[in-house]
């Protein structure tokens, strides 16, 4: 069993990307412990002057959760054709340390169109020197679509790729 980190980019109760992730936790949970990271709305702005060996607590406990996990699964909407703030403000947290260093990750952009966030986060995930490639790398356009009203993903082909996503997932964990 692997102990993944979830971070949903987008803040909303009923937000389509912590449904994703519920989906996710729900169809592997043979292999995997999902941990919704709760924390992105508590998070402090960036600023390199706070960044120290001691940061405020919430910053401390953010990084805690990334090393202590075994893989990141960031799943997010496009903002404004950009990445979300709150999500861009957590990231910038992590720049000056290396909790992302060889950490495996998984992203799912999950937007109605996504595709500039997409390759942004992704240049942002290879800088901070995450695990990631393209087999551990999904765009979902129309992403509202591939869900019923009951927040269950029904979508077969966004089903089948989300599948050979973890697959992937799970064997950069393991390499
Ligand atoms: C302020 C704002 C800006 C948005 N800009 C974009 C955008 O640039 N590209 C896009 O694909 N979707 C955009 N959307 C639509 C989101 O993709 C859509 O609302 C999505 O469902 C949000 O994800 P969530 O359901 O997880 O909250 C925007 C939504 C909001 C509220």
């Amino acid at each position: 069993m692997k102990n993944i980190l979830a971070i949903s980019g987008s803040l909303r109760a009923r937000s389509t990307n912590l449904t994703i992730i519920e989906n996710i936790a729900e169809l592997f949970s043979d292999q995997i412990n999902v941990t919704i990271y709760d924390g992105l709305a508590s998070l402090p702005h960036f600023n390199p002057d706070l960044e120290s060996e001691t940061p405020v607590a919430e910053v401390a406990d953010w990084r805690r959760q990334i090393r202590a996990s075994d893989g990141v699964l960031i799943c997010t909407p496009e903002y404004v054709f950009s990445i979300p703030g709150a999500l861009k403000n957590a990231l910038e947290w992590t720049v000056g340390t290396s909790d992302f260093a060889a950490k495996p990750v998984v992203l799912i952009t999950a937007s109605s169109l996504g595709e500039k966030t997409h390759e942004a986060l992704f240049l942002v995930l290879k800088t901070i020197e995450a695990k990631i490639s393209e087999k551990t790398a999904l765009l979902i356009s129309g992403a509202r679509t591939k869900l019923n009203s009951e927040g269950k993903l029904t979508d077969a082909p966004t089903i089948e790729a989300i599948k050979l996503l973890i697959e992937s997932f799970l064997r950069a964990i393991d390499d």
